[in-house]
């Protein structure tokens, strides 16, 4: 089947995934392992192979992520950021994320990020509790991130957190008190994700064996409102369900999943979106390393999968979508495609229009998955 796609296309982004981590956290179901240095090398020289199938690409987004980038050696992260800048056209503007452990950076590997042209960092946190972090199974401490994070602000002006909600033995009081440390370090952006319980992983088990303390439903609540609204306090603006950042610090790579723009995914179990159609790479790790990467998955989205997608994807981001931009993508008109659930919701509340624009209300943001799967085709 042809790929339905006739609008002007923007720049894409690229993503590169390094599946490697010092040791796998307790909840964490990425495609993402230990491995020795030989096998990391080998994984380099195959993503330094495929990433020749883009070789002269326009980008305006970098984003690698993991896995921990981090764990790799000063000498591996040379090697890996000098063939990126030496494949694609990264645009004048572009937004270049590396994602990091607390236990993975110094000044030498900080050094070498900020040379190769890496503008922002995420720093996966997770808490600032030892008690938190040790039932998360991370292999870092409470005082290792802050010192971390310090460090960081030496060489970037642009960071990220990631913390968790939600996780076990958590309360209100300890979730405040993380954020109130976020808080302290000025950065530009935070991320707080509620813990999912991932099957296979050792935390799901030892949920289901019952020795798990979590924040039941109404805590779970409270704890993210509690999110959305300290943040508020402090100039950071919610710009998606689990996203906050001051003005201007939104995550540009981010907002190009939920705004359905291409990407370009390089790595173990990295997917792409080009011209309407969406693959992945194989999750085998030993396929990766001889060559074989595609896993052969593919989806062409129609254009009712491409419309469902540009509606509750974008109703993910505070700002909504446009309706001329949805015109402009489909020629259709949005009011007239999506009637049915567009006046349910309105008239709940849930749904509303702010000039070209149509958002989640805030009230509709916590039980936004019920609201957004309506609008499937
Ligand atoms: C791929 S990790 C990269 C960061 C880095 N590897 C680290 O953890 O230090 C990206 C983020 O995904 C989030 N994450 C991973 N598994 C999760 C889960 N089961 N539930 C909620 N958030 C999760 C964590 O906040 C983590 O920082
Ligand atoms: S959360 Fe990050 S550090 Fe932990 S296993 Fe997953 S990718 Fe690795």
């Amino acid at each position: 089947m042809p790929s339905f796609c006739f609008w002007e296309i923007g720049m894409k982004g690229l993503y590169v995934h390094i599946p490697f981590c010092i040791k796998k956290c307790k909840y964490c179901d990425f495609n993402s392992f230990s491995a020795c240095e030989k096998e990391k090398d080998a994984y380099l020289g195959a993503l330094i192979l495929e990433m020749e199938k883009y070789r002269g690409e326009t980008v305006d987004t970098v984003f690698i992520g993991g896995g921990t980038p981090t764990s790799l050696s000063v000498k591996q992260l040379k090697q890996l950021l000098g063939n990126i800048q030496n494949t694609f056209v990264l645009a004048g503007t572009c937004e270049f994320t590396v994602e990091a452990n607390p236990k993975t950076l110094d000044e030498e590997k900080l050094e070498t990020l900020k040379k190769y042209g890496v503008n922002r960092l995420s720093i996966g946190v997770q808490s600032f509790c030892d008690n938190e972090l040790s039932a998360l199974g991370r292999v870092h401490t409470g005082i290792e991130a802050e010192e971390t994070i310090s460090l960081a602000k030496k060489y970037f002006d642009n960071i990220s957190i990631d913390l968790m909600c939600a996780i076990p033995d958590q309360t209100k009081e300890s979730f405040r008190q993380n954020l109130e440390k976020a808080f302290s370090f000025g950065l530009k952006h935070i991320s707080c994700y509620s813990l999912i319980l991932e099957e296979g992983t050792p935390l799901f088990d030892e949920n289901e064996k019952g020795n798990l303390v979590l924040p039941d439903e109404d805590a779970e609540r409270e704890i993210y409102e509690i999110a959305v609204c300290e943040m508020g306090k402090h100039g950071y603006l919610q710009y998606e369900i689990s996203n906050f950042a001051k003005s201007g610090f939104e995550s540009a790579h981010n907002k190009k999943y939920w705004q359905c723009d291409e990407y370009i995914g390089i790595g173990l179990s990295a997917h792409s979106y080009l011209d309407g159609v969406r693959f992945s790479n194989t999750d085998d790790f030993s396929s990766y390393i001889k060559g074989e990467f595609l896993s052969g998955e593919k989806e062409v989205l129609s254009k009712e999968d491409q419309m469902s997608e540009f509606m509750f994807l974008g109703l993910r981001m505070t700002d909504g979508v446009s309706k001329t931009e949805f015109a402009k993508r489909f020629l259709e008109d949005l009011e007239k495609v999506f009637e049915k659930p567009l006046s349910k919701f309105k008239n709940m509340g849930m749904i509303e229009e702010k000039g070209d624009r149509i958002c989640l209300t805030k009230k509709a943001i916590s039980v936004s998955n019920q609201v957004m799967c309506e609008f499937i085709l």
